[in-house]
């Protein structure tokens, strides 16, 4: 047995069709749970992915062997560093991944930091809170959103974004929100 093909790997990716694999993969969690009128089949094409690439998303993944089990994306806004497509596997959920890739983009940011993710994504939320995060008022939300996010209106209306500690308090004092 080659015991280093069990070793969990961290690396950069941009191979956009495995990171699509890994999101739609991941992301059946949310037919019946976000808007019917948000979801759609796949959840993300290797085309829009392609796009999100190409506008400064910067993709950290995980490794077994030669598959790709998890992904998580930043992508810096000026002011603020973002935290975009966060999505591990679901058979290999709830074992650190997510939050072995969160800290390793917090290491490599000196931002303040942000995240967006679905409002009845429960489960999303509190894997944010468990890790440093703190959720945003409707108000302060929307103007966030509208202010470092490109997203679809109907997304902003459905959506929270949460802040890394005292990301938004730090934005607030530089006088950027
Ligand atoms: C959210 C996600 C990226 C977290 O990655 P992960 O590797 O599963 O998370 P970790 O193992 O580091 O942390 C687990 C914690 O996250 C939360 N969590 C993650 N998945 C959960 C689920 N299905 N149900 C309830 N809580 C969940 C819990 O607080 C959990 O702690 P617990 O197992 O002690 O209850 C991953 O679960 C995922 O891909 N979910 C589906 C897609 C999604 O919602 N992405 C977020 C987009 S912003």
């Amino acid at each position: 047995m080659n015991v280093m093909r069990d070793v969990p790997r961290i690396h950069r990716v941009s191979d956009a069709q495995a990171i699509c694999a890994v999101i739609n993969a991941a992301a059946q969690i949310y037919r019946g749970v976000i808007p019917d009128d948000c979801w759609h089949e796949p959840y993300m094409s290797a085309a829009a992915l392609q796009q999100e690439l190409e506008d400064g998303v910067v993709f950290w993944g995980v490794s077994q062997g030669h598959e790709l089990v998890a992904v998580m994306g930043f992508q810096p806004r000026g002011a603020v560093d973002l935290i975009r497509h966060a999505y591990v596997r679901p058979e290999r959920q709830r074992n650190g991944l997510g939050r072995t890739l969160l800290e390793k983009i917090h290491d490599q940011s000196s931002c303040p930091i942000l995240v967006g993710t679905w409002a009845s994504a429960h489960w999303a939320i509190r894997f944010y809170e468990r890790n440093g995060y703190r959720r945003l008022n409707p108000r302060h939300t929307a103007r966030l959103l509208d202010t470092f996010w490109r997203i679809p209106k109907r997304q902003v209306g459905a959506s929270v974004v949460l802040a890394r500690g005292d990301a938004f308090e730090r934005l607030r004092l530089a006088g950027e929100v």
